[in-house]
């Protein structure tokens, strides 16, 4: 039997942004709420899929006919209407081999327990100046909430999206970004000002960063490039990703003087999505 907090959602889109990432909308539930940079589990059961009726008889025998559930942050606002996800397909993942085909007007479900405490909630009052978000591929998710929160530009004097791919064409969402300090920052009074730092990690690219985020952070780089500098009295750091890059980074940011946030103190909140 399904638990209450399981129901059903239907897909409303998809965006394909190379052959290994996708994003999608669902339905929202009218009571689910959630809070920008958490995460829900998502099912889905391969044999309910709209494309498992054009496989083969041997192919459909093969195919799972079970529920697979998986954590997935919410890139959409939680005042949006519908829920919006960024996936990676893992070729041989159990769960995005099948999430990758994907249509419109197929079934997923979702768990409407919210998870996670990568949120700007954690942080105790007053808050400080900065803050800075620091992204691996698809942990860009939980920071599209947050830039999509009009809060979060009230509530500091600066916002430093750093989002680091392998590639050019895996920086999904550039557009989006770029419009983000002109279509919320302009509905409040006194908003952040917002820098993007796109970063290339495999090739290079005119105009782009292109070394991996601790080394960006040890050598001053990337303070140097956003013309700041990390004061451990102003900032907050969010890391989301790779678990070797939040490692890594939390590291070298330890090293520069910061500390991990705790009991609402302390500048550096992590996310790790493997
Ligand atoms: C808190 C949390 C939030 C998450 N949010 C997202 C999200 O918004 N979008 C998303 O795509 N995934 C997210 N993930 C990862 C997601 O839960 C699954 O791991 C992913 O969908 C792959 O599932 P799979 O069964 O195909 O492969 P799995 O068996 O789960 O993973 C196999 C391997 O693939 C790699 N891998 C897994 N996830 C990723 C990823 N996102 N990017 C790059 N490599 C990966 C790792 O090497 C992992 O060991 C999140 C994980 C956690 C813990
Ligand atoms: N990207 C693809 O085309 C692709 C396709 C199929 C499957 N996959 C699989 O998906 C998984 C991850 O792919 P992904 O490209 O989304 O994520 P990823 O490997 O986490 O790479 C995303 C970014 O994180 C950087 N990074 C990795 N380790 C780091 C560290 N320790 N410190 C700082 N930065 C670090 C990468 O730099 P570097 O470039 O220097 O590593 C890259 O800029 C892998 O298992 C991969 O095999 C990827």
């Amino acid at each position: 039997m399904m638990s209450d907090s399981i129901q059903t959602v239907t897909v409303l889109s998809k965006t394909t942004w190379t052959p290994t990432l996708f994003s999608f909308t669902v339905t929202r539930p009218d009571s689910f709420k959630f809070t920008a940079g958490q995460f829900v589990r998502l099912g889905v059961n391969p044999s309910q899929l709209k494309y498992y009726a054009d496989l083969s008889a041997a192919e459909q025998e093969s195919a799972v006919d079970e529920d697979i559930f998986r954590a997935y942050s919410i890139v959409s606002s939680p005042f949006d209407e519908v829920l919006e996800f960024f996936s990676i397909v893992i070729p041989d993942g159990a769960f995005t081999s099948q999430l990758q085909h994907l249509e419109v007007g197929d079934e997923l479900l979702l768990n409407t327990m919210p998870f996670g405490f990568l949120t700007l909630a954690r942080y105790q009052k007053p808050l400080p100046k900065d803050l800075w978000l620091l992204a691996t591929g698809t942990g860009l998710a939980p920071f599209l909430s947050m830039l999509q929160d009009l809060k979060t530009w009230e509530d500091y004097d600066d916002i430093i999206l750093a989002y680091s791919a392998r590639t050019q064409d895996e920086l999904a969402y550039v557009e989006l970004i770029e419009r983000l300090a002109e279509d919320f920052g302009s509905l409040v009074d006194n908003p952040a000002k917002f820098t993007f730092v796109p970063i290339v990690t495999r090739t290079q690219v005119e105009g782009m960063l292109n070394e991996r985020l601790p080394k960006l952070l040890l050598d001053g780089t990337l303070q140097q490039h956003v013309g700041k500098a990390l004061d451990p009295d102003s900032t907050h750091i969010m890391l989301c990703g790779n678990p070797d890059m939040v490692n890594d980074t939390k590291e070298a940011l330890k090293s520069l003087g910061l500390t991990m946030n705790r009991r609402g103190e302390g500048n550096i909140a992590v996310e790790n999505y493997w």
